[in-house]
């Protein structure tokens, strides 16, 4: 399954039976019980701003998905970008297009909507619609022609055990960490990979554009728990104080043994 950040729908509505489904899938993926996901079935370009004046800014969304956190929650950043992420891989799968949006929007008219309480921030939005096979020319625009979805090598983002130690199926989680979305496309994480262990950490502690590193390593850790399920590997998250984020402990399906013996 392939996704892209799209800007510019059509102002079709959400077909019946897949907002059914959407509404269905959120209120049975809960990952963290401080965050949830609203969706709200209404046109609403007001709640999106643009980057340099109008450009950039989600137009002609028939509907869009909050994603919304406790801030009381230390860790809220990282469980928001896990469920958020969890929400986007399945409007993609079922033929909605749609785009992190952290910055760029109006959070009081979004908290206003999603019926947000006291203590929970609508963190980020997704729009959610349809749209036209290619890039329109202001989405080229905003992708930086390509650029903006360009991704780091893993070389660059890896630390710990020499790959050739790496138990199975943690090349391929940390190969689908590193294609996952992040804002500005900075793609802030860090990989530490151990014998029974991936650690996800930040680059350093200094956030743009207003938003937390720690949401975009959020959205790594999904990536990373999806791919290690396809290979048949569990394990479970322990959340860390910053720069670190989480560490995913492998439980289920790996072999440190083998690999640890292997002679050097
Ligand atoms: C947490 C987060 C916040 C984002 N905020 C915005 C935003 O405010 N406006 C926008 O146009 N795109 C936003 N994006 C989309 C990114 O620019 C985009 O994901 C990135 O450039 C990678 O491109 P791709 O999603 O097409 O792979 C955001 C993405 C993430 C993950």
């Amino acid at each position: 399954m392939s996704r892209r950040s799209r800007r510019q729908f059509d102002a079709r509505p959400v077909e019946n039976s897949t907002l059914i489904y959407i509404q269905k899938f959120l209120s049975e993926f809960s990952p963290y019980p401080e965050t949830r996901a609203v969706l709200v079935n209404q046109a609403t370009d007001e709640i999106f701003k643009g980057a340099i004046g109008n450009l950039g800014k989600i137009k002609g969304a028939p509907a869009f998905i909050a994603f919304v956190g406790n801030i009381d929650d230390p860790n809220i950043q990282e469980k928001v970008g896990y469920l958020g992420e969890g929400v986007i891989l399945e409007a993609t799968a079922s033929n909605l297009a749609t785009c992190w949006v952290g910055g760029f929007f109006r959070p009081e008219i979004a908290s206003l909507l999603a019926g947000a309480g006291k203590k929970e921030r609508v963190l980020a939005v997704t729009p959610i619609g349809y749209t036209r096979e290619g890039l329109s020319f202001e989405e080229k625009i905003m992708a930086g022609f390509g650029r903006n979805h360009q991704r780091k090598p893993l070389a660059e983002l890896v630390s710990g055990l020499e790959e050739t130690n790496w138990p199975g199926g943690v090349k391929k989680a940390l190969e689908a960490a590193r294609l996952a979305p992040s804002a500005v496309n900075r793609q802030p994480w860090r990989f530490e990979v151990q014998a029974d262990n991936i650690t996800v950490a930040v680059d350093n502690l200094n956030d743009s554009y207003n938003i937390s590193k720690r949401l975009d390593c959020g959205i790594a850790m999904l990536h990373i728990e999806v791919a290690a399920l396809d290979s048949m590997m569990k394990g479970q998250w322990e959340f860390l104080e910053p720069p670190e984020v989480a560490r995913f402990i492998f439980t289920e399906g790996f072999e440190p043994g083998a690999r640890l013996d292997a002679p050097r």
